[in-house]
């Protein structure tokens, strides 16, 4: 009989910066779906990967004096080795470089441009750089990105526009009939009444700024815009256009398209009309989950509060890191990431939940019965609740799995360890060693407890997986499959347990987080910006020879036909000057209007973009010349006073 298929994606991730706890959370989310799947017997297909193309990596790398695809080649197997750690289990790994990608992205851009769903036009907007998005005038909010709040930068030139307008209201019928395919509900909600509804405007899904990205085959001056690159992967991946596209007729449809909410405009509305256009089923579902917060809000660079999970892997191990984003991030809202939660959490719940009773089973089992697991001969009725919990419990976790509710599913698993600790409170069995008489039911009490942690196991194996091996380790159980749970005798009398370290060693959270700050500080430390080498040394003669003045600028605008400068009138001393200057990146013009900066006022004059520019306005910048601003007098100095 053929197997069931299950087809689930993460977003492929932006190989610009190392990935944080937030990355790791959608793909740890997946991986444990995934698992699941497989376990209750699906023929499954998990993808992830590198989304490697756009201006932000080609400007990344140029920063860094390195080639795009040396820049992203590192990063990337950075990533691997953070999925290998995390345990993640993905079936395939696609990177948008991968030639294959490449070659069925041209033959989709093609084919919709042959059909008439993507045409030439000219573009003017503004773009978002960090975001690679393109907004109208009316969608920015204060001048900046919507979504990211950063600034933009007018953009115009010749593109390609595909027409999203036309399928629009196919798209709105389909969601509305649909309920299931945008969730939660409430983010359904959104994408109709924030995006769709006011009405869809023609997507650019061209640039021909910079060259790091897929060339359109028939026009080679432009690249594919990279969000229509990066959702192909989801059935490039597949082989689909390929020579073997076997996978694709296995697994297409997707089940579940796992992503962040904040690209699920993207994943709700571009990806469904691009399939639409190329005449391909939807996928089944896209859950848009919450954003991973800490103290202190979002996670930046800037603020110097991102979670590095390879830190946390190696202080604390795989699964209480997993442990912690799947039961403890509501799936589908914003969740916290706090240490001393974190820490506490392993030791409540890791520690002294699941740890204890493993190990005091064990022992147990060892102390009475020499290690050998008793056979059940003597029932009581007081059995019957443990019993019944750990028969219910695999059925609730899959009920919760299919409704996506991890954490709802690590509560009911939970719940059954709770109740096996009970148990042993209820049934003494320190006391039931005392009498000889009662050795069958001591036998039947540790039988049940063992019998119990083997179900746990087998129901956690697919968030923790390493502790799920342990148990089964220590217990020596054989049984692992999902069709074992369904009755409560899987552990078979006779077996030898031996005991093993603790799962989870208790941490002393006080001592524990001040070595995490620590080693905050000390890496904040490291990763300063390292300043650029002072120039060679000069006389005070030297410096003297640079006449630097106070002038007020009178007029600005821009330099026609030069993105970068600005024209721009000065006094200085009652004269007039003209200046051109490379700043137009980082001020509107009116911005600079009345400032009183400075000016290197004996510079040679010379022509820029057939400008004449007598002299230079003094500026800072960052290394990445990410951030700029003019040396401004604060207070208004007559113009033409000399700076020294
Ligand atoms: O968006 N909490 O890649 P990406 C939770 N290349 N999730 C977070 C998060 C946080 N703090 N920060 C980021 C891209 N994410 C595109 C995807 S798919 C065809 C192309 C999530 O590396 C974010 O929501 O910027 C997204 O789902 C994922 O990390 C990758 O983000
Ligand atoms: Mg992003």
């Amino acid at each position: 009989m053929n197997k069931k298929t299950y087809y689930i994606t993460t977003p492929i991730y932006y190989p610009s910066a190392k990935l944080h706890i937030g990355n790791t959370y959608t793909t740890v989310a997946s991986d444990a779906l995934a698992r699941f799947k497989r376990l209750t017997g699906y023929d499954v297909m998990f993808l992830t990967g590198t989304d490697e193309h756009g201006q932000k990596i080609q400007r990344l790398a140029e920063t860094k004096g390195v080639t795009p695809i040396e820049y992203v080649d590192e990063i990337v197997a950075g990533i691997k080795d953070l999925w290998k750690m995390m345990n993640v289990s993905y079936d395939k790994f696609i990177r948008t470089t991968d030639n294959y990608h490449i070659k069925a992205v041209q033959d989709i851009f093609k084919k919709l441009y042959d059909q008439g769903d993507i045409y030439k036009d000219s573009y003017e907007g503004w773009y978002c750089t960090p975001c690679e998005s393109f907004w109208t005038e009316t969608q920015l909010v204060n001048g900046n990105c919507p979504d990211c709040g950063r600034p933009v930068e007018k953009a115009k030139e010749e593109a390609y526009f595909f027409r999203m307008s036309k399928y629009a209201p196919k798209l709105i019928t389909y969601i509305e009939s649909h309920p299931e395919f945008i969730q939660p509900e409430s983010r359904k909600n959104e994408m109709i009444n924030n995006f769709l509804k006011p009405g869809l405007q023609d997507l650019c899904v061209s640039r021909t700024s910079f060259d790091w990205g897929i060339p359109v085959t028939f026009d080679e001056k432009h690249v594919v815009y990279v969000w229509i690159d990066a959702l192909a992967n989801y059935i490039t991946a597949l082989g689909y256009g390929s020579e073997n596209d076997d996978l694709y007729k296995k697994y297409w449809p997707a089940d579940v398209h796992l992503v962040g909410k904040d690209i699920l405009r993207f994943h709700t509305i571009y990806w469904p009309i691009m399939l639409m256009a190329l005449g391909i089923p939807l996928p089944k579902q896209v859950f848009g989950h919450g954003w991973l917060l800490v103290d202190g809000g979002k996670m930046s660079k800037s603020k110097g509060n991102v979670v590095d999970p390879v830190v946390l892997v190696n202080h604390f191990g795989t699964d209480p890191v997993r442990y912690y984003l799947l039961r403890e991030i509501p799936f589908g809202s914003d969740g916290l990431f706090n240490n001393e939660i974190f820490i506490k959490k392993i030791n409540s719940d890791l520690a002294n939940d699941l740890g204890n009773l493993l190990s005091r089973t064990c022992a147990m089992v060892e102390k009475y019965f020499d290690g050998v697991i008793p056979a059940p001969k003597a029932k009581e009725a007081i059995d019957d609740e443990l019993i019944n919990l750990a028969l219910a419990t695999p059925k609730k976790v899959e009920k919760s799995i299919d409704d996506l509710k991890i954490p709802e599913a690590l509560d009911s698993i939970w719940e059954l360890i709770g109740r096996s600790n009970k148990y042993i409170d209820e049934t003494t069995p320190w006391i039931l060693a005392k009498d000889e008489a009662k050795k069958e039911r001591l036998g039947t009490v540790l039988y049940n407890l063992s019998e119990a942690l083997r179900i746990v196991s087998v129901c956690v194996s697919s968030f923790l997986p390493e502790t799920s091996e342990n148990i089964n380790k220590q217990l020596n159980v054989e049984l692992t499959t999902w069709d074992s749970v369904a009755s409560f005798d899987g552990t078979s009398a006779g077996t030898k347990v031996s005991k093993g370290e603790l799962l989870f060693p208790r941490i002393d959270v006080e001592k524990k987080i001040e070595e995490l700050n620590m080693l905050k500080e000390q890496q904040l430390a490291e990763n300063k910006p390292k300043m650029q080498p002072l120039k060679e040394e000069i006389t005070i003669e030297d410096f003297e020879k640079i006449d630097l003045r106070v002038v007020k600028v009178l007029a600005c605008e821009p330099v026609k036909g030069a993105k970068k400068l600005l024209k721009l009138k000065v006094d200085i001393g009652g004269e007039e000057r003209q200046v051109i200057s490379g700043i137009a990146k980082y001020y509107e013009p009116s911005d600079l209007v009345g400032k009183y900066v400075v000016l290197v006022a004996n510079l040679k004059p010379a022509k820029l973009r057939g400008e004449l520019s007598q002299g230079m306005i003094l500026a800072a910048s960052t290394d990445d010349d990410s951030k700029l601003c003019t040396v401004t007098i604060p207070e208004e100095l007559p113009t033409g006073s000399i700076v020294r």
